[in-house]
């Protein structure tokens, strides 16, 4: 059993292709909420591709649930991020010319900064979450920035699901979520999360959080937000 904390990054995609208002990712939060959300996750962009400020300001406001802001270890981000003080932030690595996060962070590489950062963001009273791979060498780093919490990216096992290589990516995110546990972190787990890959996700030791988002949008536009969010959150239950 995990809880269901739902991005709506591209409810944001849906809004900007047309340079509008609708859909509004604020209504579709509360959607989500309605039907079992436990948070609701955001992805603010160095490019505003999807999410824009005002989104994070308004969601932060009108929803009830914890608002888990997904950004980059930048100045400009952790100034917004104080501003607005979500329930955490996790931090991902961002490259202007990719489609969606494409790996970890590499957090042995940017030790010092990303320790800096959160300890700024915990005394502001803001969970701090690192998304990273299912890596022994990340996780023991990860640990050493005292971060709260770690998000193990699932890209790879979902890329690799129903293949032959399925059981050995999900074997190298136990490991380092066992290894997570052992060292006091607790997991959270995303990227490419559907109706049909979740559920061996659902053993990671110590998980406490998914965040899906893509399937979700994918599943509302056939069935509407509300269903698509309730089916997932039974799922997972
Ligand atoms: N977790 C992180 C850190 C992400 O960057 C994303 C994608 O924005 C997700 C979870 C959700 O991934 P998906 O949209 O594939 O469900």
């Amino acid at each position: 059993m995990a809880l269901l904390g739902v991005n709506i990054d591209h409810v944001a995609t849906v809004r900007n292709a047309r340079g509008g208002s609708l859909p509004d990712p604020v209504q579709a939060a509360l959607v989500a909420e309605a039907n079992g959300a436990d948070g609701i996750t955001a992805h603010l962009r160095e490019d505003r591709r999807h999410i824009k400020d005002a989104d994070i300001y308004a969601l932060k406001e009108c929803i009830a649930t914890r608002l888990n802001l997904e950004m980059a270890n930048t100045d400009e981000m952790v100034s917004i991020a104080l501003a607005v003080k979500p329930y955490m932030v996790t931090l991902v690595p961002e490259r202007r010319q990719e489609l969606t996060t494409e790996g970890g962070l590499d957090v042995i590489a940017q030790l010092a900064a990303i320790r800096e950062n959160t300890r700024r963001l915990q005394a502001a009273g803001i969970q701090v979450s690192l998304f990273i791979d299912a890596d022994a060498v990340q996780v023991e780093a990860s640990k050493a920035t005292e971060a709260d919490l770690i998000e193990f990216h699932t890209g790879p096992y979902c890329e690799a699901f129903g293949s032959p290589h399925q059981q050995a990516k999900l074997a190298l995110l136990m490991q380092a979520a066992e290894q997570a546990v052992a060292l006091g972190i607790e997991v959270n787990a995303g990227h490419g999360l559907n109706y049909e890959n979740v559920q061996p996700i659902l053993a990671l030791p110590g998980l406490w959080e998914l965040n899906i988002g893509h399937s979700l949008v994918t599943e509302a536009i056939f069935t509407g937000l509300g269903p698509a969010v309730r089916r997932m959150k039974d799922l997972i239950t």
